[in-house]
């Protein structure tokens, strides 16, 4: 992009130049042609016998000569101004089309996220659930589920191109995400994948909204928990006004939680606003850890918090890490295909997310900490209101 621009700030100088130059140039040579000329001196050599008279001197040189000399200074203008200043606005013209071709390819990439993804990203991808059968191990039926489907307008806060790219080529295996791409067995070409990445990447939300989202998503959980067992419905209207207020009040969300009297302490308010943002619901489950890293979260069913599902097992994970600030390093950026992370992990996949545009320092930090706290021991409190978690506890 940078050699784009100073190619064509290079090609206007130049043709600001050479356009000075033709308009000066002009200038001295009319200048000097008016001061050169000087009246007709002599006599004319009379007409051969065998040639017709044509036009008299007078005729030629008059008004028809100017008429043709006047024309043929017009069109000399004409390319001589017109050339460089065309040669000016090719740049721009380029940009342009350039600019163009990316709202076409959006365009055909919503087209296509339309009629392929919004059934289970939901429309403008503002995500959404995908109704799933599971299976056992040995393929017979278990039951009907509705999974989430994470919201992508988000998804490239949290991945780069490449990396949604991946999960077209690869689908998520054991999930309603299947393969979009020709590599991984789909139907869409290279040039469909990167239009719809191109729509993704036209509508992504910015950080600020990101962070909205994540606090309604804490808004909502904690709505919950303190509403168990209220069945007054003004009861209920006054905590969920209380929490929404208290949340957009108070400075961070730790000194909220011990406001609502949800934690008592720094500490453990720490490590509750960190299993909440594990947990975190919002955008169809996007900006959570659990939907990957706890089994059958997605769909209701949570296992045991951290046991491992499309991402490894997290009892121990943080002992892979030199300390937590490496480990909230890793949280912040992902990591990226074929590198070492950690003490000396690989990365396999470059799946894990990068939260750094998504969560603010204070999230990062209570899920840096609530991770290390991890432990084969806790379980998430799944939300008795609701009949699978009441099955599932
Ligand atoms: C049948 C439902 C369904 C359809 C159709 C579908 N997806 Fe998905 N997609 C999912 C689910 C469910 C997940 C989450 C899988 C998981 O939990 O690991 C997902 C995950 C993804 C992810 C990874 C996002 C993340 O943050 O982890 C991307 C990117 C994605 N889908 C893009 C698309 C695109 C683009 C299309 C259309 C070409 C599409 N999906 C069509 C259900 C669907
Ligand atoms: C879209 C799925 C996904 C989400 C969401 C996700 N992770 Fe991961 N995570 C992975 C994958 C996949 C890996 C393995 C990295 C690799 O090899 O590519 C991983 C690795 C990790 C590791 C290193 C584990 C080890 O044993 O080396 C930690 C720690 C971790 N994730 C924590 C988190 C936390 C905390 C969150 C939420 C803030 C989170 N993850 C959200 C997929 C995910």
């Amino acid at each position: 992009m940078t050699a784009l621009v100073l190619a064509s700030t290079v090609q206007r100088a130049i043709g600001l130049v050479v356009a000075w130059i033709v308009i000066v140039g002009f200038g001295v040579y009319i200048f000097a042609n008016i001061r050169k000329a000087k009246p007709e001196l002599g006599h004319e050599v009379e007409n051969a016998p065998n040639r017709k008279p044509y036009y008299s001197d007078e005729e030629l040189e008059g008004p028809r000569l100017d008429r043709f000399l006047t024309m043929a200074l017009v069109l000399l203008g004409v390319l001589a101004l017109g050339l460089p200043l065309y040669w000016l606005a090719e740049p721009g013209r380029q940009e342009t089309a350039i600019e163009r071709f990316d709202v076409i390819f959006a365009s055909r990439g919503e087209t296509l996220f339309n009629t392929n993804c919004a059934g289970c990203h939901g429309r403008g991808a503002v995500g959404g659930v995908a109704p799933y059968v599971l299976q056992s191990k040995s393929g017979t039926f278990v039951s009907n589920v509705s999974w989430k489907a994470p919201a992508l307008n988000n998804v490239l806060l949290r991945y780069t191109r490449d990396e949604v790219q991946y999960v077209l080529d690869h689908g998520r295996a054991f999930s309603p995400m299947q393969p979009w791409s020709t590599v991984g067995g789909g139907a869409m070409n290279t040039q469909q994948i990167q239009n719809l990445i191109d729509y993704l990447g036209s509508i992504v939300i910015s950080k600020g909204d990101a962070e909205v989202q994540v606090r309604e998503g804490l808004v909502a959980r904690v709505t919950e928990e303190l509403s168990v067992g209220v069945t007054d419905a003004a009861k209920r209207k006054e905590i969920s006004d209380n929490v929404k207020k208290t949340f957009a009040e108070t400075l961070s969300s730790t000194e909220a939680l011990i406001t609502l009297g949800v934690a008592t302490s720094e500490s453990s308010a720490q490590l509750k606003l960190g299993q909440l943002m594990f947990n975190n619901e919002a955008a169809a489950g996007s900006y959570s850890c659990a939907r990957c890293h706890t089994p059958g979260w997605s769909y209701d069913r949570p296992g045991k918090t951290g046991a491992g599902a499309y991402g490894p097992n997290l009892w121990a994970a943080a002992q892979k890490f030199n300390d937590l600030d490496q480990l909230s390093n890793f949280l912040s950026y992902g990591c990226e295909t074929g590198l070492v992370y950690g003490r000396q992990s690989q990365c396999k996949s470059g799946m894990m997310p990068a939260f750094g545009s998504m969560y603010t320092q204070e999230q990062l930090d209570a899920v840096t900490a609530y991770v290390a706290a991890l432990d084969g021991e806790q379980q998430y409190v799944p939300n008795p209101q609701t009949p699978q978690e009441a099955q599932a506890q």
